[in-house]
């Protein structure tokens, strides 16, 4: 490898609101990154980054941070300005994370794909749940063919709060659980349907059910909701083998994989014999070694920049997840009627392939 590829990553943070704090915790703590400097609009934000990191520049304009030989950004700043600031970095050649969801509607998720890939910069969205080893765990069971055929695929995501004025809880909450969904099953479903309601704000829907079919007729279903007495975080893969629920808020038992299963008989003449055989079988709780998945998806990005690779949850994910937003977005204003989403490789040539090796 090439000395100057190994060097350490120059990052800035745009955005130091709520989530952040999070992610500049971990670019300076983590090697191979150094924390150069961050960006908010909020004069009291930065006062706040002044105290915990006296040595970092900070800036109420992003766009300071061109002049002080940064590499990269991670951007955490609120969804519907994802697209310009980010296009922006990628212009004035910086790598980029960008929060989820990537953008608000594919045209612009798109326009970043190919800025990203004429300039040969890594652009990722930050889909936590992809560097979350429980996840990862899920996703073994699921590719080695230890939970059989996949049948369908349950999430649930609901607490009380946090309301927002201006996204529906479908654009906050959703992507989390269909970066795990497309992660787990590798493909993104053909068609959705959107039944949801504004009960506290109105046009802001706070509870939202999102109806997926996949190939071969797997069914993903996914909950969310501010309007919720539980915090509940939990995704259920029933398989015709076994059966796998990872609950996000158990601190250490977050996956319990039941050995539970119908079988039907081969062959019956009567009715009478006709009887379905349900197996009760042992509950394994797997020893997961847990990281924290913030961590592992920062040392990702610095990692992608310096070995020069696409990045896991890279734009063209981003891209995907936002593709199925927006066919849900449409549900939900048609009475949720079910909408097809077009194969994304029809989208034409000029997308990189999503497993490309090399920036
Ligand atoms: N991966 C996760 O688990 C996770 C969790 C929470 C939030 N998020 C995402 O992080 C992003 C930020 O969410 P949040 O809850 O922290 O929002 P927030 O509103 O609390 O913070 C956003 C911050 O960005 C600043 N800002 C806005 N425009 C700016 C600009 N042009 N330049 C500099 N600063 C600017 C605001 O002043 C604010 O402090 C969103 O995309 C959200 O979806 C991700």
């Amino acid at each position: 490898m090439e000395e100057h590829s190994m060097s350490a990553v120059n990052i800035g943070v745009i955005g130091y609101g709520y989530w952040g704090p999070n992610l500049v915790r971990n670019v300076a703590e983590l090697p191979g990154g150094n924390l150069v400097a961050v960006s908010d609009m909020r004069e009291d934000r930065l006062k706040q980054v002044k105290t915990m990191y006296p040595s970092v520049a900070v800036t109420t304009n992003y766009q300071d941070l061109f002049a002080v030989g940064l590499d990269a950004v991670i951007i955490a700043t609120p969804p519907h300005t994802h697209f310009a600031v980010a296009k922006d970095c990628m212009e004035h050649g910086l790598h980029c994370l960008v929060e989820k969801p990537i953008t608000l509607n594919s045209q612009d998720a798109e326009a970043l794909v190919k800025i990203a890939e004429e300039r040969g910069l890594a652009l990722m969205v930050g889909n936590t749940f992809e560097y979350n080893s429980a996840v990862e765990m899920l996703k073994q069971m699921v590719d080695s063919g230890d939970l059989g055929e996949v049948f369908y695929i349950n999430a649930v995501r609901t607490n009380l709060g946090l309301f927002s004025t201006k996204l529906n809880v479908m654009w906050d909450l959703a992507p989390h659980d269909l970066s795990i969904l497309l992660y787990l099953l590798g493909k993104e479903p053909h068609s959705v349907a959107a039944n949801g309601r504004s009960s506290i704000y109105k046009g802001v829907e706070d509870i939202v059910y999102l109806n997926m079919k996949f190939e071969n007729d797997v069914l993903g279903h996914v909950h969310v909701s501010w309007l919720d007495p539980q915090k509940v975080r939990q995704i259920t893969v029933v398989g015709s083998k076994k059966m796998a629920v990872y609950d996000d808020m158990e601190p250490l038992e977050k996956i319990k994989v039941y050995d539970k299963g119908v079988e039907t008989p081969p062959y019956t003449s009567t009715y009478a014999e006709f009887q379905f055989s349900y197996r009760h079988g042992n509950v394994v709780i797997p020893y997961i070694k847990f990281a924290e998945p913030l961590r592992v998806e920062c040392q990702h990005f610095i990692d992608s920049i310096r070995n020069k690779t696409r990045p896991k949850s890279d734009g063209v994910v981003g891209l995907r997840i936002v593709r199925v937003l927006e066919a849900a977005e449409w549900s939900l204003r048609n009475n949720g009627q079910a909408r097809d989403i077009e194969p994304f490789e029809s989208l034409g040539a000029t997308l990189p392939a999503a497993n490309g090796k090399h920036i």
